[in-house]
């Protein structure tokens, strides 16, 4: 019945924020890998969340994707006046328009009528590139902006899939499968001890920028990602994950 299906996810959740030593853990039922209803499930839950802990003048830095995208169209405008505003964690990382945080925050501050700026910087820099960029005054206004985001809002993929999807070069996928890697976030690409095996190089928020005055919350499900979830709690930092049952069950059974 469905109150021990309740019953049983209650339980998931204390096991996995007692395995991942977070301060919470949501999981909605159901293989977001299958259906697509999962996918916009966790992202009623993410929203539902957020609504617990943003507080009026917040930024919220976001990452790019399909699962930030089910968060985005999930929202509704927070019950407080205030002036939220949304920004992307990062520069270009070589997305599609639909899966790029800028297009993300873009929805994001409209569903909430909030406010967004976008960050323009190309995907392939050259290291003299990226340092006259990062001194345009515009670019230094809204990397400050990020750097001081209080909630980061980020998905986790599959390494190989992702690299896939952002049309890398051959040379780089060769790397990532000699280098077993099974993970990324935030254009950072890891193998499953939490090892950093690639990184796109663009600005914007760092892994080490993640420290304990940003609220982190990871958004991430599928079967097919577990791996890669389990992956990130090596070496990322998260406060709450939001998730689907099938992921939750391969993380708690094989990591
Ligand atoms: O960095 C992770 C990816 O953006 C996750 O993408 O939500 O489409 O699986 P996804």
């Amino acid at each position: 019945g469905w109150m021990n299906e309740l019953n049983g996810l209650n339980v998931l959740e204390m096991q996995l924020k007692e395995k991942l030593q977070l301060k919470d853990v949501v999981i909605v039922s159901g293989n977001s890998d299958e259906d697509a209803w999962v996918k916009k499930e966790m992202g009623k839950a993410a929203f539902h969340f957020l609504q617990k802990i943003v507080k009026p003048d917040d930024i919220l830095a976001v990452t790019g994707g399909t699962t930030m995208f089910a968060v985005a169209e999930a929202m509704k405008p927070f019950p407080f006046d205030g002036n939220i505003l949304f920004v992307p964690a990062r520069g270009g990382i070589g997305e599609q328009v639909e899966n790029q945080a800028n297009t993300i925050v873009a929805t994001m501050a409209k569903r909430t009528n909030g406010a967004y700026r976008m960050l323009f910087v190309p995907d392939l820099l050259s290291e003299a590139s990226y340092k006259s960029i990062i001194q345009e005054p515009a670019i230094d206004e809204i990397l400050g902006q990020i750097k001081s985001a209080s909630i980061v809002l980020h998905g986790v993929g599959d390494a190989i899939r992702m690299a896939h999807r952002r049309n890398a070069a051959s040379d780089v996928i060769d790397q990532l499968h000699e280098k077993e890697a099974v993970g990324e976030a935030f254009g950072y690409y890891f193998d499953s001890k939490g090892n950093i095996v690639h990184k796109i190089r663009t600005v914007g928020l760092q892994l080490k920028d993640l420290n304990e005055k940003k609220y982190v919350v990871t958004v991430a499900g599928g079967k097919s990602k577990a791996r890669a979830i389990a992956s990130y709690y090596k070496l990322g930092k998260s406060d709450v994950l939001i998730t689907d049952e099938a992921a939750a069950k391969v993380i708690l059974r094989d990591n």
